[in-house]
């Protein structure tokens, strides 16, 4: 499958060399884009843009990335989808939930297959997470918190270029660029909240615009209740995800599972003589060494969703929608200092970001004396 990319930055490099170094069977990167044109030593023997409508009108690649910044994701999957080609768009999928709706009905409308590169859902601890809570096994969940202070970023990471920690830019900051993978799967693994509060810190750490510290309390449906926090400003920070379940009480702390397990402790709670007394446990401990696929394996799945060799497509973009809604919605709980319900109102919240974007700009001056050690940026 000959691929094109759009966007030849820190996360497009790493997907050519993804591709370049045969972590994706059978595709190739056929032709690549980018507006500030293409060193032809980092990315050789490839067709080579400066303009979008020139890659888009090249009719040896049917398949393309976008890797570029977050604020024309929309813009780029709609104008791919409707050149008639397929496309897998870096996260988040788009700055608004509106506009990632918007980009799961085009690419039903164009026929086309539209991905989200929702990488970490290939961790393989989160996908055991994932497969104890939808399994069953530990009974009803009641309440799960999670504590994702581990995005620490110094000012140059925002200083280096000039959309990132801005409004216009980003439309968001620790929530809608770093732990929006955490958000994901917080979402994937528990569902979608009935109401939100959040509170958030706007450049607390760090010289930007946007929130660099977030908390949040989610409530379900299910009488689930749950927290969760991030921050880019602290660090060693930490990343520790518990989940108290009527058979088990489970801590994913860095790459351990510990998993404690008891018949019902609804049951032991309201039937025991014992006045001190706790439920027997079992306890076993899982550890994660590997990080799985990640991006390679997202984009193999994307060219198997695009050859027609897959029937259940688990990177589709209406999955990307979950997370812009979710990091949409702590910003306005924080905006509006009150609860968020859900079904989202998409639409007020993308009125209110267009207040805050009117008065955002690019950074002027980007600091040109830095350096990139891209693999430690992932948690
Ligand atoms: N999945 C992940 O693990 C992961 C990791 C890092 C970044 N990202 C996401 O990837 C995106 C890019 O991040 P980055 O750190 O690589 O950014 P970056 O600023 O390093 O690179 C973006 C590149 O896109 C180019 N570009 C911008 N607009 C363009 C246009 N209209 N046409 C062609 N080229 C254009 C820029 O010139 C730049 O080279 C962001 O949305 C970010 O959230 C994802």
């Amino acid at each position: 499958m000959k691929i094109g990319l759009i966007g030849l930055g820190a996360i497009g490099s790493m997907h050519f060399n993804n591709v370049r170094n045969g972590k994706v069977p059978n595709c190739e990167i056929a032709a690549v884009c980018d507006e500030k044109g293409v060193d032809e030593k980092k990315f050789p023997s490839c067709k080579a843009y400066v303009k979008v409508e020139d890659i888009l009108a090249d009719r040896s690649v049917e398949t393309l990335i976008v890797a570029t910044p977050s604020f024309n994701h929309y813009t780029l999957a709609k104008q791919c989808l409707e050149s008639g080609k397929n496309v897998l768009v870096e996260k988040p999928a788009a700055l608004t939930s509106l506009e990632a709706a918007d980009i799961s009905a085009i690419a039903r409308r164009c026929a086309k297959v539209c991905g989200i590169m929702l990488n970490q859902r290939t961790t393989p601890l989160y996908a055991r997470i994932k497969k104890l809570v939808s399994s069953g096994e530990l009974g009803k969940i009641n309440r799960a918190s999670w504590f994702m202070t581990n995005w620490y970023r110094p000012q140059i990471y925002f200083s280096s270029s000039n959309w990132r920690g801005t409004w216009k830019g980003e439309a968001g900051g620790a929530l809608i660029n770093q732990s929006i993978h955490n958000i994901d799967i917080f979402a994937w693994v528990f569902g979608m909240p009935s109401s939100l509060r959040a509170w958030c810190k706007f450049g607390k750490y760090h010289n930007i615009e946007v929130e660099d510290e977030a908390t949040a309390y989610l409530n379900y449906d299910n009488g689930m209740s749950a927290t969760f926090a991030t921050c880019t400003g602290e660090y060693p920070g930490t990343n520790r995800l518990e989940i108290a379940a009527d058979k088990g009480f489970i801590v994913a702390e860095n790459d351990t599972l510990k998993i404690t397990k008891f018949p019902s402790l609804r049951d032991y709670t309201l039937n025991t003589k014992y006045v001190f007394g706790t439920p027997e446990p079992s306890e076993t401990v899982e550890k994660f060494d590997s990080k799985g696929g990640q991006h390679a394996e997202v984009l193999k799945n994307f060219a198997d969703a695009v050859s027609g060799n897959l029937k259940d497509f688990a990177f589709d973009i209406s999955e990307g929608y979950n997370s812009v809604c979710l990091a949409n919605a702590m910003l306005m709980s924080a905006w509006t200092n009150a609860d968020v319900k859900f079904p989202f109102n998409d639409n007020a919240y993308a009125k209110m970001l267009a207040e805050k974007t009117a008065g955002s700009k690019f950074r002027e001056k980007v600091d040109s004396d830095f350096i990139i050690e891209f693999t430690k940026s992932f948690r």
